[in-house]
């Protein structure tokens, strides 16, 4: 996700701004840049396609004189490659207004071309850059052009234009705006993305984490969803997005600067844990309905039509997205949809045996993994249509795919997985509504039922995480085992596979996932008394089956922790049990890895591991 910065105060703003960007860089970017009103009211603005370093060098070269406010950025890209013409700040036609924010404005497209039909002009491809031209259509409505505003009206007119640009937005959205004309005072909102003021004295500050900002204050109010912020080096005051002021009491933050960057807590990788409800839920914004309609054409470019053209599906990936992607060869089967999948380095002779139009499915958080990349090439060769589903925008596999389904989920610092598995596996699910809708495989109500089921799935996930207390006593029982088994079927047997890999890559200790069916077939023999073995069963058409493997694999001594809901506790036989809230069992995968990933963490900590860079092990692997 993007980092934001502002500041309003007597010191030295372009230091300050630079100085909070480099404490946002941890958050992953590819561009940055600052704004600042300076002491002749003119906007000051400075972007890079590149590091804060080079930022930095770029406005000592060329210094502004006597600012007092600004804001400043580093993005991840969402829409637009990273460029600097892509890079925030973004200003409106008249390069009074500048902005930068941090989310996902879902109605851009229209709002762009009713700016484009009222005359304004666009510099970049992001979504953002909508806001800065709104402000100014609104300042325009509030005549500030036509009559000369006096001095003490232009804060409640700049006011009253922001609060009415952000009424018109849709989407997810932290932004921070400054006005060339009225530059004692910074305008915050804030919806589905963080922002948090801090208060000095004699100055204030805005940002996306109290990192940006720590060294200098540790008196904070985070703001609320709905809430936007009139932030002057005086003081603060806080309204609704109806313009109702509200009291917000500051608190005080007890982190350092290294646990700030962590949100509070102890690795990355339990922050992207909790990270995951939103990463579903930005994935899926305004992508899902209609089911079965033209909704992705608009950003992808691929139409109802096109999608049901499809023969079948062939997906490809390595490590944690190989297990998305069985899950989604799982959804597409159940659809009817001939669907296979293979990790991208055993993808050999498959490439040229492909059925006539199947679509090629690479599924890549980096966009980067040479084996997928490879194996995209191969399947470009044979002549298929290639689908990527990424979180790096500009990643070289989206330079090498016909169409490009970003994950939004915001740089994932840990090296083992977390939460852009759980974004793959939302974009998974939204592309197999889709291509079931198109085919008639989920006509009317069932459609329905579909997107209501998967878009409660962000709340369930908040409501597993509370487990977190739960899972982790159970995984310091086991901390000292040095084997474990995991075992499910069917849509939860990629899980059993994940939940496996999370122990090997952060604990080192060896795991194995098994479809439980198959361990009749040899692995019962591995079993010991006393050995953990995790068995993923939720309600649905393989319960019976895993009660028995359970019962067999009790029977020989394991201490069996079920992954379960309320109904399937009864008929299973458990030695411990990890209760999840219920769902149709098609979308219990995005569920039921969360224990998995929390008991893995665990595990790692009791062995006092390097969770977020586990030894030999890379986040991106760019070589075959
Ligand atoms: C996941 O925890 C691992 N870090 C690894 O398996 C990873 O999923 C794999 O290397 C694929 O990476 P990609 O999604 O960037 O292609």
């Amino acid at each position: 996700m993007c980092g934001i910065t502002g500041y309003i105060g007597d010191n030295k703003t372009t230091d300050i701004l630079i100085d909070g960007l480099r404490r946002l860089e941890y958050r992953g970017y590819d561009s940055c840049g600052i704004a600042v009103v300076d002491a002749k009211n003119r906007l000051y603005l400075k972007r890079v396609s590149g590091r804060v370093d080079a930022l930095d060098k770029l406005v000592a070269a060329d210094p502004a004189k006597g600012a007092h406010s600004g804001v400043g950025h580093t993005r991840w890209a969402t829409h637009g490659a990273p460029s600097e013409d892509n890079a925030h700040p973004h200003t409106d036609c008249s390069s009074e207004v500048v902005v930068v924010h941090n989310g996902i404005i879902e109605n851009y497209l229209d709002l762009k071309d009713k700016l484009l039909a009222a005359g304004h002009k666009f510099k970049s491809e992001t979504d953002t850059e909508v806001i800065p031209h709104l402000i100014e259509e609104k300042l325009k409505s509030l005549h500030v052009q036509e009559k000369a505003v006096r001095s003490d009206m232009l804060e409640p007119v700049f006011f009253e234009a922001f609060r009415r640009a952000v009424a018109d937005l849709k989407g997810s959205f932290a932004i921070a705006v400054v006005w060339a004309r009225c530059p004692g005072m910074v305008l915050a909102a804030r919806l589905h993305s963080p922002l948090v003021i801090g208060l000095g004295k004699g100055e204030n500050f805005i940002a996306s984490d109290v990192s940006a900002f720590l060294k200098h204050t540790k008196r904070v109010v985070f703001m609320n969803d709905g809430e936007m912020a009139a932030v002057k080096k005086d003081g603060v005051d806080f309204y609704t997005f109806q313009g109702k002021k509200t009291a917000r009491e500051a608190v005080t933050i007890q982190w350092d600067s290294t646990m700030a960057e962590k949100g509070g807590y102890k690795h990355f990788m339990l922050k992207e844990i909790h990270e995951q409800a939103e990463a579903v839920e930005n994935t899926l914004r305004g992508r899902l309905l209609p089911l079965g309609g033209d909704i992705l054409k608009a950003e992808m470019g691929l139409s109802a039509e096109a999608m049901k053209a499809f023969s079948s599906v062939q997906f490809i990936a390595c490590g944690t997205a190989y297990h998305a992607a069985l899950v989604g060869r799982c959804l597409f089967e159940n659809f009817g949809i001939p669907a296979y999948a293979d990790v991208a380095s055993e993808f050999t002779d498959r490439a040229k045996l492909m059925a006539p139009n199947t679509l090629v499915m690479a599924i890549s958080q980096s966009g980067e993994t040479a084996d997928t990349l490879f194996a995209v090439r191969e399947a470009k060769a044979s002549g298929a249509k290639v689908l990527s589903i990424t979180n790096t925008v500009g990643s070289t596999l989206t330079r090498e795919s016909d169409y490009v389904l970003y994950t939004h989920c915001g740089p994932e610092i840990g090296v083992a997985s977390t939460k852009a598995f759980l974004g793959q596996l939302a974009a998974i699910y939204l592309l197999g509504g889709h291509f079931a809708a198109v085919r008639g495989r989920l006509p009317g109500g069932d459609a329905r039922r579909y997107a209501e089921d998967l878009l409660k799935i962000p709340r369930l996930i908040e409501e597993t995480l509370e487990k977190e207390t739960e899972i982790a006593k159970v995984a310091d029982g086991f901390a000292a085992s040095e084997h474990f088994l995991f075992i499910s079927r069917h849509i939860n047997y990629p899980i059993a596979l994940e939940g496996a890999l999370k122990i090997k890559e952060i604990s080192y200790v060896h795991a194995e996932g098994y479809a439980a069916g198959e361990m009749k077939h040899g692995p019962i023999a591995i079993i010991y008394k006393g050995m953990p073995l995790l068995a993923v069963a939720p309600s649905g058409r393989t319960l019976e089956l895993m009660a028995g493997n359970i019962e067999e694999a009790k029977a020989r001594g394991a201490e069996v922790i079920a992954i379960v809901d309320q109904a399937s506790q009864k008929t299973v036989k458990a030695s411990r049990y990890i209760v999840l809230p219920s769902t149709d069992e098609l979308f219990t995968p995005m569920l039921t890895v969360i224990p998995l990933q929390i008991f893995a963490y665990y595990v790692a900590l009791a062995k006092k591991c390097d969770i977020d860079k586990p030894r030999n092990l890379a986040k991106s692997v760019t070589v075959r």
